[in-house]
């Protein structure tokens, strides 16, 4: 198969960075431009990204030199079929529709456009179907690209454990989570404020997580869009001082009553038929053992794919569920699932 050549916007950040380490060697894409800010344009890729192991920067990105936002639709980039976006919110609601407008696909991790009607918000072992919306973007912005998103790096960990459990018939949704500091970008949190700490808001983050799963969890409906799932989430969201890695303590309320080995049975039994690069063979991983998952232990399952869940037990509410979740946030819960998406896209022959 012939490489198809993807950008990167925002690649000097947290996310950005992931995205190129990934990209090396991927057997569909191959890295043609990279995109930052007026700070950083104009540089080589390794004067300005702070790479979190210098000996794990692919030489060929290393020697890029980075562009300016107003290059992406310049003629040099006009090969490249898709841009992956970590931009900041602010710059990406703009920067993303000029892209789409000038006929890119962009595979975006960036939060404006996810809860758009009109934008795919996509995890694609559970709702690729969802990809459909495409053509009705198209259809109603007349943009020759199109936007599709992948979900806020704590809502991908606990949908996806969700979704083996909506055969029950899912009432309620309760969720604590244990967030790590490179979820708040490069610059992100002050060491001072997060060594020996717990940082018990982040912004805007439960937000997202009481909203963006009902979109994923939902059903496609012919010519009107989606229909969210019908139950509500509460969440309550922390930083702590972990490097990589969301954990999530979740409860699930039941219509009726389900007992633990049922929810064990339906994380174990939960398949998927993507089976692009990126997508793990297992995507969700059952730990059996009384201590897991850990951030340290299970982040990098799956090439860092894969979310972990243990501690099913019964809850103390009637019809109750309780268990813990684990992803690594700028892999499964960012840059990968990104990718994943892209590739989904292209074995679709969107791309
Ligand atoms: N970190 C995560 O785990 C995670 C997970 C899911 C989604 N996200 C989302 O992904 C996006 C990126 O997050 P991040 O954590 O990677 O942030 P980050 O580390 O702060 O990186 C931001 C990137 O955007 C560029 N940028 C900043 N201001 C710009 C401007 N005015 N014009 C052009 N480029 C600009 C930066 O370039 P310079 O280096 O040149 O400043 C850098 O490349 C955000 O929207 C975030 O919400 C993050």
């Amino acid at each position: 198969m012939k490489k198809i050549k993807v950008g990167v916007l925002g690649a000097t950040g947290s996310v950005g960075q992931r995205f190129v380490q990934l990209l090396d060697g991927h057997p569909w894409f191959e890295l043609e431009s990279l995109f930052a800010s007026e700070r950083s344009a104009g540089k080589k890729y390794r004067e300005v990204s702070k790479w979190f192991l210098p000996s794990e920067m692919p030489a060929e990105a290393a020697e890029m030199v980075v562009q300016s936002l107003n290059d992406v639709d310049a003629s040099e980039n006009e090969d490249i079929a898709i841009m992956f976006s970590a931009l900041p919110g602010s710059v990406a609601s703009e920067v993303e529709k000029r892209c789409a407008q000038a006929g890119y696909c962009v595979a975006s991790n960036v939060s404006v456009h996810r809860m758009v009607p009109d934008v795919p918000l996509v995890i694609p072992e559970i709702n690729a179907d969802h990809l459909a919306l495409i053509e009705v973007q198209k259809e109603k912005r007349g943009w020759g690209g199109f936007i599709i998103t992948n979900p806020n790096c704590s809502t991908i960990v606990m949908a996806l454990s969700l979704k083996p459990l909506m055969r029950y018939g899912i009432k309620e949704v309760r969720v604590s989570t244990m967030q790590a500091v490179s979820g708040a970008g490069y610059a992100g949190v002050p060491s001072m404020a997060i060594l020996d700490n717990v940082i018990p808001f982040i912004e805007s983050e439960e937000e997202k997580m009481e909203s963006e799963p009902l979109k994923i969890l939902g059903t496609m409906e012919e010519g009107s869009g989606i229909k969210n799932a019908a139950f509500n989430v509460c969440a309550s969201c922390h930083r702590v001082p972990v490097m990589d890695g969301h954990t999530e303590a979740i409860w699930v309320k039941f219509e009726e009553g389900v007992t633990e080995e049922e929810a064990k049975k339906a994380f174990k039994e939960f398949t998927t038929d993507i089976k692009t690069p990126f997508a793990p063979s297992k995507p969700i991983i059952l730990r059996e053992e009384q201590d897991r998952p850990q951030p340290r232990l299970d982040r990098d399952a799956g090439r860092g794919m894969s979310v972990s869940v243990g501690r099913i037990r019964a809850g103390r509410m009637e019809n109750e569920v309780k268990y813990i979740a684990q992803g690594h946030n700028t892999v499964r819960g960012a840059a990968g699932a990104s990718i994943l998406n892209a590739e989904v896209l292209m074995e679709r022959k969107y791309v």
